[in-house]
């Protein structure tokens, strides 16, 4: 599947592919030779060794978390083990770095002098201006108007590392939109930084790629700490790049159960969610074919959710295909049950997760009772959640002021 997906069209089954202008595949393909060469350049390689350990701080630790195991033990003291992959402790404070640092390295190597790219949470955002800074490349970030009112310590961030920001109406899925268009009026010069695995190919394809790095020193530790694989590996989905990040090395092996964990949002008949997996039906957007959260005209439906680096109506088409062939699970999780795991995380471990990452965390509660004893669950923590403090604040407030007038009428 790899393979040839590597080096044709970047197709999963019946997802993926390259959905775009005849002006764009040229590009692309220049991209994906590129991004080939850089798979077997030791030179290269090397490089992104150091960086990836000297200056997004890996490995990340395999966390065994006591409390949050105690917590979901039964009434015997029985339950699995809990451990966490700590993607919140790299340089910028979630999983973006390893791509966006991977990225910003190719894009230098191709003579490109700008970095377009779009986000939704901020944390790509934060993590593609500091790759740029370190690698003196212009930067321009791409975000909502609505994502920088929810993400506004990101945005600081951002600046601070020298990114222009460009505000659009809207959401991600508009940002995204907005930067493909900036990066098509200068193809010579720009590079599109794709922060996640959606997009035409090998856009997919190169994220993934970058992001494997967890699922291998995933295996590695797991290795160390207790002689074997993980039986249960949990991320949250977004578009799929954390999930994928940690799913792909253990793809073969059919022992370890994969789950994703997508957002129901203010609940899954509501209309109201992020839930592309349960809820889309196959269809084209930004370039690539999969599950889609789409009206019966073919319109997109805005996503939500409490996890603003959720909302997107796509989703990875590899992580599409995974689901079609039964290798991997997809549940969902609502606003609700992620801010309790959120709280929960904090008061038990003292970490704070993102919210995207609290909506994996969620689904503990409803994974934990059917496993055996000492079975071995992995959650990816995908980022931290300091970014997340003022939404929680405010939706705990809000939800005070509603109680107090529900119990004062
Ligand atoms: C911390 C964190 N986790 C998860 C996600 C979701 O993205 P993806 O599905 O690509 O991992 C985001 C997106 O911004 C994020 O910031």
């Amino acid at each position: 599947m790899e393979e040839a997906s590597l080096f044709s069209t970047g197709k999963f089954g019946r997802f993926g592919g390259i959905f775009v202008p005849e002006t764009l595949v040229t590009c692309l393909n220049k991209l994906a030779d590129e991004f080939n060469l850089v798979l077997h350049d030791s030179h290269f390689q090397a490089e992104l060794a150091v960086a990836l350990r000297d200056y997004v701080g890996r490995e990340t630790p395999l966390y065994f978390a006591q409390r949050l195991t105690n917590h979901y033990k039964n009434c015997n003291g029985q339950g699995p083990e809990i451990y966490l992959k700590r993607e919140d402790l790299n340089h910028g404070g979630a999983h973006k770095i390893n791509n966006a640092i991977a990225q910003a390295m190719l894009a230098k190597r191709m003579g490109r002098k700008r970095v377009v790219a779009a986000t939704g949470a901020g944390q790509h955002g934060v993590a593609t201006a500091a790759a740029c800074a370190k690698l003196d490349l212009d930067c321009t970030i791409v975000m909502g108007d609505v994502d920088m009112e929810r993400q506004s310590s990101n945005v600081l961030m951002m600046k601070l590392f020298g990114a222009q920001i460009t505000s659009v109406q809207g959401t991600f899925k508009d940002a995204t939109s907005e930067a493909i268009r900036k990066w098509v009026e200068d193809l010579d010069i720009s590079y599109y930084l794709a922060g996640t695995a959606v997009g035409p190919h090998p856009c997919p394809t190169i994220v993934r790629q970058f992001q494997s790095i967890i699922g291998k020193e995933t295996r590695k530790q797991a290795m160390e700490k207790w002689g074997g694989k993980p039986d249960v590996v949990v991320a949250c989905v977004g578009s799929g790049s954390n999930a994928l990040g940690i799913f792909h090395e253990f793809i073969g092996d059919e022992d370890v159960r994969l789950i994703g964990v997508e957002a129901a949002g203010a609940g899954i008949d509501s209309g109201k969610h992020s839930a592309t997996m349960a809820k889309g039906v196959i269809g084209v957007y930004h370039g690539a074919m999969s599950y889609l959260l789409q009206d019966d005209e073919g319109q997109i439906i805005g996503p939500h959710s409490i996890g603003v680096g959720l909302e997107y109506p796509g989703v990875s088409p590899e992580l599409c295909f995974l689901k079609d062939i039964g290798r991997a699970e997809f549940y969902t999780v609502t606003d609700e049950e992620a801010l309790d795991a959120y709280g929960l995380v904090c008061r038990v471990e003292g970490i704070c997760p993102a919210l995207e990452a609290s909506h994996a965390l969620a689904y503990l509660g409803k994974l934990c009772e059917g496993l055996p004893n000492g079975t071995k669950v992995v959650v990816n923590c995908s980022g931290g959640g300091n970014k997340d403090a003022k939404t929680v604040l405010n939706y705990q407030l809000e939800k005070q002021i509603a109680s107090h007038t529900c119990t004062s009428h």
